[in-house]
């Protein structure tokens, strides 16, 4: 009783005096002008896969150590990767398929964390399916969700932003049938473009350090795009579609382009939008995907900026969390001859509403490291929801600093945004959201399957530095009237 006391009394203390730190500590990154895009973007290859005898497309993905040189000529980084030295291949297969990852850890413990993936508890690889080192963890299951850009990364209770940050993330592209006839640019490589943006300090020597942190956790001054510094890319397309994915820790971006033209938002975490919607930026909080598709004017350069992101924050708040600081990302350098693109469809695909009479509610307080005044316990279960239900969680930042939130297992969809209509890039699938100081926002999801009452689904901020000091908590599905018991984990059973 005394020691919990004491905790909260000294952890509000460090979260008061990183808010300081960060005030006096952080002077305002501008990066835009100073960047000089002399790097070819890195493209992460296509991971290779098999068909096993069952018919199963089966990756290999070594967890492993390596070394980069991020800067030219500067000093070598030891980093993390998967099947090479810093991040790992994109993996890609098609609704209906049955993928097999076979996960050699030749790493410390960690585990992989399919996120925004819906499947079965035990291959979502949550804190609680650990990989030790010397093992291979081969998950599987049927990729039955919308095309999408989700991605993949660790999921180490207290170790989240230390893994993903030495370099263990990587994407995870799903196809299906309508998103092969759509013309959008979709040749990997050519005119469909991972771009896994993450913040990084790097020193004189050239050396990747630590970053000074913020209330929202570390803040890199420096970017790198798929581990490249400085990147340019060559667009041989009038089109080009680019599948951003905030992979930082703390850091949210407001991607835009240097002229101020429109990025055609087409598709946001869980799938394609019902019609691309011209933004002329697109906010990403750690976690959350968008795929855009920009149009090139043969010959011409267009810079890809972050601008200063809307954080909700006010002045001292607003300048820790990084609300003030502008990057230079990427430079897309068009071809004097650009192959046609043809023109990008009206109509993109039905993405229907689920109904909002829902068989339950909650509600979600976020405020310190703690989600309805708990800090993340893996030996306790928070909320058990009923298999085949729909459920609105009503999410409320009652705190000072900036949190998003995510949910494991499914995609939802925003009903609200302190009780207004959602903008046009909440208004598709989402399994992330960003929500500002006292802000909230109300999600519809449906529980279709997968019950198991010993392996719990996650819940929390993504913000991994928040996430890593407990800010999670965990949920089970289970049949009408089954009670959790995380005690008779290792049954192994699960029920689709
Ligand atoms: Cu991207 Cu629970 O994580
Ligand atoms: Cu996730
Ligand atoms: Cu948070």
């Amino acid at each position: 009783m005394l020691l919990g006391a004491v905790a909260v009394v000294v952890g509000v203390a460090v979260v008061a005096t990183l808010a300081w730190l960060g005030v006096i500590g952080r002077a305002t990154v501008d990066t835009v002008g100073t960047v000089r895009f002399d790097q070819p973007l890195h493209v992460p290859p296509l991971a290779e896969s098999r068909l096993d005898d069952a018919g199963r497309r089966v990756f290999d993905l070594t967890a492993q150590q390596g070394t980069r040189q991020f800067v030219p000529g500067g000093a070598t980084t030891p980093t993390w990767g998967l099947n090479g030295d810093y991040l790992g291949p994109t993996l890609r297969a098609h609704r209906g398929e049955e993928v097999v990852v076979r996960i050699t850890n030749e790493l410390p413990e960690t585990t992989m964390h399919w996120h925004g993936m819906h499947l079965p508890p035990e291959m979502d690889g949550g804190p609680h399916q650990t990989v030790a080192p010397g093992e291979t963890w081969s998950p599987s299951w049927v990729v039955d969700q919308p095309a999408a850009t989700l991605w993949y990364h660790p999921h180490t209770h207290g170790l989240t932003q230390e893994h993903v940050g030495r370099g263990l993330a990587g994407m995870f592209i799903l196809d299906d049938d309508t998103s092969g006839t759509l013309d959008l640019p979709s040749e990997y490589g050519v005119d469909d473009i991972p771009v896994i943006v993450q913040d990084r300090s790097i020193d004189d020597e050239g050396r990747v350090t630590g970053s000074s942190f913020g209330t929202t956790g570390p803040l890199g001054e420096e970017l790198l795009v798929n581990g490249t510094y400085g990147p340019y890319l060559d667009v041989t397309t009038e089109r080009v579609r680019l599948r951003l994915l905030n992979a930082s820790a703390a850091r949210t971006y407001a991607f835009a382009a240097d002229d101020g033209r429109d990025l055609m938002l087409v598709g946001t975490d869980g799938g394609l939008l019902e019609a691309p919607v011209p933004m002329d930026q697109v906010q990403l909080s750690p976690g959350e995907r968008a795929e855009v598709v920009v149009t090139m004017s043969p010959g011409e350069r267009v810079v890809l900026r972050s601008l200063p992101p809307d954080l909700g924050t006010d002045g001292t708040e607003d300048r820790s969390a990084g609300g003030q600081d502008r990057f230079d990302v990427l430079e897309l350098r068009a071809a004097d001859e650009p192959a046609p693109s043809p023109p990008l469809p009206e109509r993109l695909v039905p993405v229907p509403r689920l109904d909002p009479a829902a068989d339950a509610h909650r509600t979600f307080d976020l405020r310190s490291f703690r989600i309805n005044g708990r800090s993340m316990d893996m030996d306790r279960v928070d909320l058990a929801v009923t298999v085949d239900s729909t459920e609105v969680w009503e999410v409320r930042n009652v705190h000072g600093t900036p949190h998003n939130f995510h949910v494991h297992d499914m995609q939802f969809q925003v009903l609200d945004v302190d009780g207004a209509p959602p903008p046009p890039q909440l208004r598709g699938w989402k399994d992330t959201v960003y929500l500002p100081p006292h802000g909230s926002v109300r999600l519809i999801m449906r529980f279709e399957d997968y019950t198991d009452a010993t392996v719990p689904y996650m819940f929390h901020c993504h913000l991994l530095w928040h996430e890593d000091q407990g800010m999670m908590g965990q949920f089970v599905v289970v049949d009408e009237g089954e009670e959790p018991d995380l005690a008779g984990a290792g049954d192994g059973e699960h029920h689709h």
